[in-house]
């Protein structure tokens, strides 16, 4: 069975390499922790131990951080990972309605971790609000959304996830 990319890239990533790698002199906790998630797309559990012993820390703190900060993901990201704009703006321009069309076509929900390789999560602000609705797909900003335009936007980051797996296996 083919592991996801990320899995990939972390199995060959220990938690003390990554730590070593990361945790530089000065860095603060919050620094490493981003500097993991954008080196491996997560931060591994495993990881906890050795950078709170790192920093002096109890592993409950360092655990807390992680908790605490929604940005920081304690399993590998989805596949596709869809952001949708709820925020006011988009919701004027008709952000719910398409809430429910991408669950409807994606077959998940929204914020409540990932399925079939797709992660849906709730955002709150992009910056494009004169463009709503918007939202992020993989990490690219896409403006004035409607279902039809999803759909295409969402095919294709399947194909280029897909693509990027074949490449890697
Ligand atoms: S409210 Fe959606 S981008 Fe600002």
């Amino acid at each position: 069975m083919t592991q996801p990319q990320q899995a990939l890239a972390v199995s060959v990533s220990a938690p003390d390499e990554l730590v070593r790698r990361h945790a530089t002199q000065g860095a603060t906790l919050m620094a490493i922790l981003h500097a993991i998630q954008d080196d491996v797309g997560f931060v591994p559990p495993a990881v906890v131990p050795p950078l709170a012993q790192a920093l002096s820390l109890s592993r409950a703190e360092v655990h807390g951080v992680i908790t605490y900060y929604h940005h920081f993901r304690s399993e590998p990201p989805a596949r596709v990972t869809v952001q949708l704009c709820r925020a006011e703006a988009c919701r004027s321009m008709g952000t719910e309605a398409l809430a429910q069309h991408v669950e409807g076509h994606t077959g998940c929900k929204f914020d409540s971790g990932h399925h079939a390789d797709t992660e849906l999560e709730s955002v709150f602000c992009l910056g494009q609000c004169a463009l709503s609705p918007s939202m992020m797909i993989n990490g690219e900003l896409y403006a004035k959304v409607t279902p039809q335009k999803f759909d295409r936007l969402f095919a294709a980051a399947q194909t280029r996830a897909n693509a990027g797996t074949e490449e890697t296996a």
